[in-house]
């Protein structure tokens, strides 16, 4: 479910006029649909209802409070990369308990507080950092739960820079030794051996990959269970999602002409395909999704500021830039582009670039959108996930303000940030 379509002329996200929220709150400006975030975490749960398994959101897709919050009170748990994250799900009132740790460098103050707050579990990258946490547990004169990633060597099939499954990735311990890594691992008195978890590379589309890296490790996940008597298997995160308009009413025929070659991996597909085996191994199945629940959920509003026409191209120079939404820069991504003003049928191909200093610094190239002009906003979709967490102050750039819609009221979660606030801690040093 998508909660942005055009009403009366203009896109709505839920009931609330975009159009009056750049205005209002001024541009770039991240919008959240509460109500979509919501219904993706529940049909999800749903879809996997008869599984015995729990959700983990992975927080580093959308990491503001209000959004936590919301998943926070729909049940949820947390995949969580730093001391940072884990004080984010606090914050937003959520529970450690319910908290996996992941990542390949977690230093001795992270390991420390995430015993101190009792986090459910710590997926380990390797065995030194097992050794490790059993060394900073002891000092502590506590037990900390641990579970290995274990590496699958399976190729997701998506974008090499988030592909993570490979043998040559950093991620994870190789499948050929993990069966003696916990061997080891279960002879250090501070620790106990509580999962197994996996995670081959985020937005996959494609569900073959997921479920040969599934059928692969769940005979391995059963016998940890006979061995050491561990409580789950974490399947990872990575669902895909279109990246597409998404429209619920009133698709424009450019869309229309590409849905077809942009057919959604359902949920509901992926919990079918995924559920069989994993029902067999009788282990409490974990999931970190992050994207599937945050990013069809959010946009980038932005304003056009120029056309430039240049001798090759047309340039449409909006007021966001990459230092807002990294993801064309960095992976390619694609991010369809909207007016707020509903089209009427023109059309025209065009970049629409940042006033960043960088020529990857676009949104798009030559690609033909409908017609808006300079002084209007226009949208750029499925801009929830990794979008704001990934902003940064290049060139002196504030972060943009965060606006969360739930039905007819918008709420700002976070204000823009100002130069003075950039200028704050560097002003006091001077
Ligand atoms: N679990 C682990 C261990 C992960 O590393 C990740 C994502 C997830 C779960 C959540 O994956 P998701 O369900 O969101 O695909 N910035 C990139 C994506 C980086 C993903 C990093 N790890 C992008 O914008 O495409």
């Amino acid at each position: 479910m998508h909660s942005f379509h055009y009403q009366n002329g203009s896109l709505h996200c839920e009931d609330v006029d975009l159009a009056g929220l750049a205005d209002e709150h001024g541009t770039p400006a991240y919008v959240y649909s509460a109500t979509t975030i919501r219904d993706h975490y529940r049909r999800l749960d749903q879809a996997l209802a008869g599984l015995d398994h729990g959700i983990e959101y992975a927080v580093k897709a959308n990491s503001n409070l209000s959004v936590l919050k919301l998943l926070v009170d729909e049940g949820s748990g947390f995949d969580i990369v730093s001391g940072g994250e884990l004080r984010r799900v606090i914050e937003a009132g959520g529970d450690p308990g319910k908290c996996t740790f992941a990542g390949v460098g977690k230093t001795r103050e992270e390991i420390e507080y995430a015993i101190e707050k009792q986090i459910y579990c710590f997926n380990a990258e390797s065995e030194e950092e097992v050794v490790f946490i059993d060394q900073v547990a002891g000092e502590m004169g506590k037990v900390a739960p641990v579970a290995f990633r274990v590496n699958p060597n399976v190729d997701a099939k998506t974008h090499k820079y988030i592909s993570t499954g490979k043998s040559e990735n950093k991620f994870g311990v190789d499948f050929e030794v993990i069966d003696a890594a916990y061997e080891r691992a279960s002879k250090l008195v501070n620790i106990s051996l509580r999962g197994l978890q996996m995670h081959i590379g985020s937005q996959l589309t494609s569900l073959q990959p997921l479920i040969e890296a599934v059928e692969k490790v769940t005979p391995l996940a059963v016998r940890l269970k006979e061995a050491y008597g561990i409580e789950f298997f974490s399947i990872g995160g990575g669902v895909g999602i279109v990246y597409d308009p998404a429209l619920e009413s009133g698709k424009p025929d450019w869309w229309a002409a590409q849905e077809e070659e942009h057919k959604p991996l359902t949920i509901e597909q992926y919990a079918e395909g995924v559920m069989p085996v994993l029902k067999e191994s009788g282990l409490k199945i974990l999931l970190e999704p992050g994207r599937y629940i945050v990013g069809n959920a959010g946009v980038l509003l932005t304003r056009c500021l120029y056309e430039k026409k240049g001798s090759a191209k047309t340039f449409r120079i909006v007021d966001a830039g990459m230092n807002d939404l990294i993801r064309p820069a960095l992976y390619e991504g694609h991010h369809e582009i909207v007016p707020l003003n509903e089209p009427t049928g023109s059309s025209s191909s065009v970049d629409v670039v940042g006033p960043v200093c960088e020529t990857g610094d676009f949104f798009c190239q030559s690609r033909e959108l409908p017609d808006f002009v300079p002084g209007e906003a226009i949208a750029l979709l499925s801009a929830g996930a990794y979008g704001f967490v990934m902003a940064s102050n290049y060139n002196s750039r504030g972060l943009p303000v965060e606006i969360l819609v739930e039905g007819a009221e918008a709420r700002v979660i976070r204000p823009r940030q100002t130069i003075e606030d950039i200028l704050a801690s560097e002003k006091a040093a001077l």
